[in-house]
């Protein structure tokens, strides 16, 4: 039996088929794989124990049963254990490992073995989406990065992603901007530092109107005629959306992430009466004090706290657009799912929106994607609290971002001051934009998280520069052959993994399959990080007990070619999750 890149999946079909067999009831048995303790195996089937429960059989005897049957298949493959009550056992054969290193040796094969995952589903993510006339401060760098490694991630196994930057590009605030943009503007200011000044000019408008009734009114007017389609107000809207895009394209050039699509909420705008119409004539929707608002009976919250789908003056809010967007990427995108980015303060209003969203297309027998808000916790600063700046400020991105690049660039300059001052720069620039983002994606999304710049500047951890460095120490054992990277020639007579560590390494190795699943099925980054790391791990471990450039050429060359696939994944899974790696630091 050839394994393919998915083992699990392998396994999971010679199990299902083993127990057809062995006389169990198919509709009852489900095989369960799952990634092993490694100290037992490599995978473990736990399927036996639900199914000899529900039939009050000794589950020890039913594993027995089946693994008589599937023995005959898993020959050369695995060897075969019963543990505890009766959990199955596989642990991979050393030839096993080998046929699977030797076959997955470049960047393609391994996108094609694991595009099988989501192969033929479209993704439409939502990610980043800030509002417009704002400054990006560092709250809104976990939605960028995370939603950037999700994309990267899921079109590696197989998906069609659209990416889709929903820009709060329609509101309340364009009466301020543009009564403080038409008053107030300072050109200069708009020229040097466009951003700063679009936020200046508002703070300064919105204090003007709290101080003046007269300037209150002035704004509102500015807004009415906006919506009104008012040609010099359009224009000016146009104006400063298009200053405020411009400087979030510059953050994004330097995070390296990319949108297919920037349709942001204005674009809804002639898409929301026919929401509100055929929500209301359903009856799904009511007028409530005034307000258009759905009512979910059935939950405890928001059977009395409704989902305002247009508010009392008429005017659209968050959930008109958000409903006329699912609809729109049901039906223009084609989306078997639908995956959006913010954080977790906006639980509530995602989960009212899906609740809302499954009523409407059931009732209108509309094909419902599926739907994933991926939430986020906040990022903390070392006393605990919300980071900010040492005068209460938020931090604004661009600020970080330099400031990580100089934090990098004094380590790098000591670490290698040998190097050109434009290679050092240009690891600076590597190591700290990676350290800041990788800082984000290990830590499991649903959780709060402290931002140190020690910590996340270690050599040592779980780390960017560590895994970065790891990397780059594997370069430079194939330049120190006098090779600029590995050739599937130098493995051609490599035997078997046989020593403990580089079992252990070929085994964590063949795990990236098993990773690349869990991680795009929760969608959470961390899982492949965690891996990376401990990948990182066993290489260490590894090329400490086992020399690797030795005399024996067979075995010379299965040791070349673990560094190699180390090399290999630590840099496809860095890059799915957005970091540039480097060949030398
Ligand atoms: N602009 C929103 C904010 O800054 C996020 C939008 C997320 N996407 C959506 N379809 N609601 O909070």
């Amino acid at each position: 039996m050839h394994v393919s890149f998915q083992i699990a999946a392998d396994l999971n079909r010679a199990v299902t088929s083993a127990a057809l067999q062995a006389g169990f009831d198919p509709a009852g048995f489900s095989a369960e794989i799952r990634t092993a303790d490694p100290r037992h195996g490599d995978f473990q089937a736990n399927g036996v124990l639900g199914y000899a429960k529900a039939r009050k059989l000794n589950p020890r005897a039913v594993a027995e049963q089946l693994v008589a049957a599937l023995a005959p298949s898993m020959e050369g493959l695995c060897d075969l254990s019963i543990a505890g009550p009766g959990f199955i056992n596989f642990r991979l054969k050393p030839d096993v490992l080998l046929q699977w290193l030797g076959r997955y040796g470049t960047v393609e094969m391994l996108r094609s073995g694991a595009s099988a995952l989501h192969q033929g589903q479209r993704y439409v993510v939502d990610f980043s989406s800030p509002n417009t006339a704002k400054q990006l401060h560092v709250g809104h760098i976990r939605g960028m990065v995370i939603g950037e490694a999700i994309c990267r991630m899921l079109a590696f196994c197989g998906a069609s992603v659209v990416r889709d930057n929903h820009i709060g590009d329609w509101g309340t605030q364009f009466g301020k901007l543009i009564w403080g943009y038409k008053h107030l503007r300072n050109d200069e200011a708009l020229a040097t530092d466009p951003l700063e000044e679009l936020e200046r000019l508002y703070k300064a408008a919105d204090a003007a109107t709290k101080a003046d009734p007269a300037v209150l009114e002035a704004a509102r007017a500015e807004l009415v005629k906006l919506q009104a389609g008012d040609r010099e107000n359009l224009e000016l809207w146009q104006r400063i959306n298009a200053i405020s895009s411009g400087a979030f394209t510059e953050i994004y050039r330097k995070l390296d992430i990319h949108f297919d699509h920037q349709l942001g909420e204005s674009f809804y705008n002639d898409r929301l009466n026919p929401v509100y119409e055929e929500l209301t004539r359903l009856g799904l929707a009511e007028i409530s004090e005034g307000a258009l608002v759905v009512f979910h009976p059935e939950h405890p919250r928001f059977k009395t706290q409704p989902f305002i789908i247009r508010k009392s003056d008429g005017a659209a809010n968050y959930a008109s657009t958000d409903l006329a967007t699912m609809l729109y990427r049901t039906e223009h995108f084609q989306a078997d799912a639908i995956v959006i980015l913010t954080d977790a303060r906006q639980s509530d209003h995602f989960e009212q929106l899906w609740l809302t969203t499954q009523k409407w297309f059931g009732m209108t027998q509309r094909r419902l994607p599926r739907f994933e808000h991926v939430s986020f916790g906040s990022i903390l600063g070392e006393d605990g609290k919300a980071i900010k700046t040492r005068s209460g400020d938020p931090i604004r991105l661009k600020a970080l971002l330099a400031e990580a690049e100089d934090r990098a660039l004094t380590l790098v300059n000591e670490k290698s001051p040998e190097l050109s001052e434009a290679e050092r720069k240009d690891i600076a620039a590597a190591v700290g934009i990676g350290a800041v983002r990788y800082a984000d994606l290990s830590q499991n999304r649903s959780s709060d998280y402290v931002f140190a710049w020690e910590k996340i500047l270690s050599l040592e951890g779980n780390t960017a520069p560590y895994l970065l460095y790891a990397v780059a120490r594997i370069h430079s054992i194939f330049r120190k052959q006098g090779i600029e990277g590995p050739t599937e020639a130098l493995f051609a007579n490599a035997t078997p993994p046989e020593t403990e560590t580089e079992l252990a390494l070929a085994r964590k190795l063949v795990g990236f399959a098993s990773t690349l699943e869990l991680t795009t099925q929760q969608l959470r980054p961390h899982f492949l990080c965690t891996y990376l790391y401990e990948l990182a791990g066993a290489y260490s471990a590894f090329y400490a007990a086992d020399k690797v450039l030795v005399d024996a050429e067979p075995v010379r060359a299965r040791r070349l070619l673990l560094c190699a696939r180390t090399l290999l994944v630590l840099e496809s899974g860095l890059s799915l999750l957005g970091l540039r790696t480097l060949q030398r630091m």
